[in-house]
């Protein structure tokens, strides 16, 4: 397949995307409190997408049922919209992909739930501080795996574990394109960067072991193997002449 360099026109296009699953994302935090259940949060976001002329992408893909994809606690991610009540404590992570005029924006966050624990709020900050770290290796001629490189020494100096499992992408004119971005990797390997190149950084760190496990029932949820708290923020990022610009990146505030 090869990496996709993007037109100016198409950047154009997965920018507008991207701005509108961040800004889903923003119109969600009022709603995910105490006693919020997940299915209604994923139809607030179904909502909010189609009332802006665009399509969740989750939505049919790979017999995916949902507009998102809502992982609590100990799900890593592609946790399945459902009845559960969220919880006083809690932390949450709610994953938006738009298809807008054809065109793909992804991006995830962490939520908290009330107060949270110190041992949750750790996690979150070292997860956000990973995505910054591989965003700071986006550069033309850097390589991809440079990203994973950065992410995992942050993730590991503080004593998490990455989740090698689960990868970030090219994204754009498609879900998922290549280069598949690993969030633990060598410097200086796989792809060199280029302007024009779109895709997803997507970090999954976790309190305890790095091994996940698919829900059987539900085929999607993806819990870590030990029960322990796991966290992600994704951005979809653009190779620039100079540097990167994080395209999900709206509000500056992950
Ligand atoms: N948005 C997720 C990602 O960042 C993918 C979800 S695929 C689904 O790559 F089918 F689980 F929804
Ligand atoms: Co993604
Ligand atoms: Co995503």
């Amino acid at each position: 397949m090869g990496i996709i360099i993007k037109t100016p026109e198409q950047i154009e296009g997965i920018r507008r995307s991207s701005r509108l699953a961040a800004e889903t994302l923003k119109y969600l935090e009022p709603f995910v409190v105490p006693g919020a259940k997940t299915i209604d949060l994923d139809r607030k976001v179904e909502e909010f997408v189609r009332d802006h002329g665009a399509i969740p992408a989750t939505k049919g893909y790979k017999g995916y049922k949902h507009a998102s994809c809502i992982s609590p606690n100990e799900v890593v991610c592609h946790g399945v919209p459902n009845q559960y009540e969220l919880q006083y404590g809690d932390i949450v992570n709610v994953d938006v992909t738009t298809i807008l005029e054809g065109f793909y924006g992804d991006t995830c966050k962490m939520y908290s739930v009330g107060e949270i624990s110190p041992y949750a709020q750790k996690l979150v900050d070292v997860t956000k501080e990973c995505l910054h770290l591989g965003m700071q290796e986006c550069k033309p001629n850097g390589r991809v795996g440079n990203i994973g490189a950065a992410i995992a020494d942050h993730a590991h100096k503080h004593g998490y574990t990455v989740v090698y499992e689960f990868c970030g992408h090219g994204v754009g004119l498609k879900f998922h394109e290549d280069p598949e971005v690993a969030h633990i990797a060598e410097y200086g390997s796989g792809a060199i960067l280029k302007p024009g190149m779109t895709f997803t950084i997507e970090p999954m760190i976790n309190a305890g072991k790095a091994r996940t496990k698919v829900d059987r029932k539900d085929g999607w949820t993806a819990r870590t193997i030990d029960g322990k708290l796991s966290a992600q923020f994704e951005h979809t990022i653009l190779i620039t002449e100079t540097g990167y610009e994080a395209l999900t990146d709206v509000y500056g505030d992950f």
